[in-house]
């Protein structure tokens, strides 16, 4: 509930407004002086003060400059007599939120106090946004291999050179990319990704250079390319190994002259762009077999920068396990859950075929899935499954495990309650139709989290 702190000298002006709060919902305390204002603050947060200039003792301005010294972040609202106006146009000077004017109307004070509500909440996550934002970008580890990759990033970003990031899915290219752009001279300008494997071949030109109306069916309207668009700052080209090479041609084109024409047009238009690039494929490899252009290749590598497997810094498991589960914790607005130490250990010795992106999930589903504070091996016993049946680290492993438990699970749980209903939810009926034991169908019920109809004939068997 939003909180109001009223200071004002005259008895009847604090019931008169603090009833009209209350009625709209607000928390309301009143005080008399700036003092007993000044002694509130210290003890409580209120999102907004109303506060009046003209006060006994230590008056409204010298009071509001008090609270800006405390850095007390309250939105202030100030009430002015006839007298004292240019006071309230000083205070608003000094950020108040806004003045009402005495005799008060009281319909416009609480309009004001409404408005002055709004800011703050907007701030406020204003706030929140800028911190999420900020740990969504920060590369967490202190491994060897990740103390080189932050001084590499540290050196590249200010030049203006080209970067090629490569790495596995999911260590953590773009993030590399975005750090770049943040550490750079152009980190006020655009940062614009393109996912060239993500694109449907046909677009991907209008997408990285705009097309003009009618150039092709379906262009109803003029429409700027990502080079236009990261004009004064950066283009991310990732999965740059899935570009066709008649794209792979224009893009050198761009490269060399800094010039692009959208698709459909004749007007040349000049982007100053910074390019990084990513891919996990082996260029060279794609260059002998004739599926990448060596010239282009040539002008994307200025500087490489090599993003390494997980499983070859396993020492930054248990710092990246508790990054994640502090950023979903705020996230999810729950306390965070602690890792013991079988669990950490259980994390790091498995291979994370899906490196980086493959932890996060996974905490995120422990995060929901786990009841307790704390998380133990045994929450973790699914991960074995990955590795046993002699299957090395080294081994790339068909799409992440996690995900095909899921996929699994829910296919099994959907197809069970499809053939519950089929049978009117008898059980026996139910496990004879899918060929295995009701004990068996039971059990099942019981891990997904279905209830057995109530009157069912063989509620109590188990
Ligand atoms: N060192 C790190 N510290 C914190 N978070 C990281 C780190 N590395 C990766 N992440 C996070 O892991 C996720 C995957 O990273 P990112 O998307 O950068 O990988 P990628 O290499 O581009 O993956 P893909 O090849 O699948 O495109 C992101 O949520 C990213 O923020
Ligand atoms: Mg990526």
């Amino acid at each position: 509930m939003p909180s109001i702190l009223l200071v004002d000298d005259e008895p009847g002006v604090r019931s008169a407004l603090s009833g009209v709060l209350r009625d709209e919902g607000y928390e309301v305390d009143a005080v008399d002086s700036g003092e007993a204002c000044l002694e509130r603050l210290g003890r409580q947060a209120y999102d907004v003060v109303v506060l009046d200039i003209w006060l006994p003792g230590m008056d409204g301005l010298a009071t509001f400059a008090r609270m800006r010294e405390r850095q007390i972040e309250s939105q202030v609202v100030m009430i002015s007599g006839h007298g004292n106006i240019e006071s309230a146009v000083r205070a608003i000077k000094m950020g108040a939120f806004d003045f009402v004017e005495k005799p008060l109307s009281l319909e416009k004070t609480v309009l004001v106090v409404r408005n002055a509500l709004r800011q703050r909440r907007l701030e406020a996550e204003n706030q929140a946004l800028r911190a999420k934002v900020g740990a969504q970008h920060t590369m967490v580890g202190e491994s060897h291999a990740m103390v080189h990759l932050r001084e590499q990033v540290a050196m590249a970003a200010p030049t203006n050179g080209r970067v090629l990031i490569y790495g596995e899915n999911g260590t953590g290219k773009e993030l590399v990319a975005r750090n770049i752009h943040e550490m750079s001279r152009r980190r006020s300008g655009p940062f614009i990704e393109v996912n060239c494997a993500a694109i449907p071949e046909e677009l991907i030109e209008s997408e990285l250079f705009g097309h003009v109306r009618g150039a092709f069916t379906g262009a109803v309207a003029d429409r700027r390319g990502k080079f236009e668009l990261s004009h004064g700052g950066t283009i991310f080209l990732d999965e740059i190994g899935d570009m066709t090479l008649k794209t792979q041609a224009k893009v050198l084109r761009v490269l060399q002259e800094q010039v692009m024409e959208p698709v459909g047009g004749s007007t040349r238009i000049r982007v100053d762009a910074r390019v990084l690039a990513a891919t996990n494929k082996d260029l060279p490899a794609e260059i002998r077999s004739g599926r990448f252009r060596e010239d282009l290749y040539f002008r994307l590598n200025v500087v490489p920068i090599f993003v390494p497997a997980l499983r070859d810094r396993q020492e930054d498991i248990p710092l990246l396990a508790d990054h994640f589960m502090a950023m979903l914790a705020r996230e999810y607005g729950r306390r965070p859950k602690t890792f013991e130490p079988d669990a950490l250990t259980a994390l790091q010795r498995y291979p994370w075929p899906g490196n980086v992106r493959e932890l996060a999930n996974l905490v995120e589903r422990l995060m929901i899935m786990v009841p307790g504070e704390r998380i133990t091996a045994r929450d973790l016993a699914f991960l074995d499954h990955g590795i046993v049946g002699g299957i090395e680290a080294s081994t790339p492993m068909p799409a992440a495990m996690t995900q095909l438990h899921d996929a699994r699970d829910r296919f099994e749980r959907d197809y069970i309650l499809r053939a519950l209903a089929a049978q009117q939810g008898n059980i026996s009926r139910t496990a004879d139709a899918l060929g295995i034991e009701r004990s068996n169908l039971y059990r099942k019920m019981r891990a997904f989290g279905i209830m057995p109809a109530r009157k069912s004939e063989d509620e109590e068997a188990v």
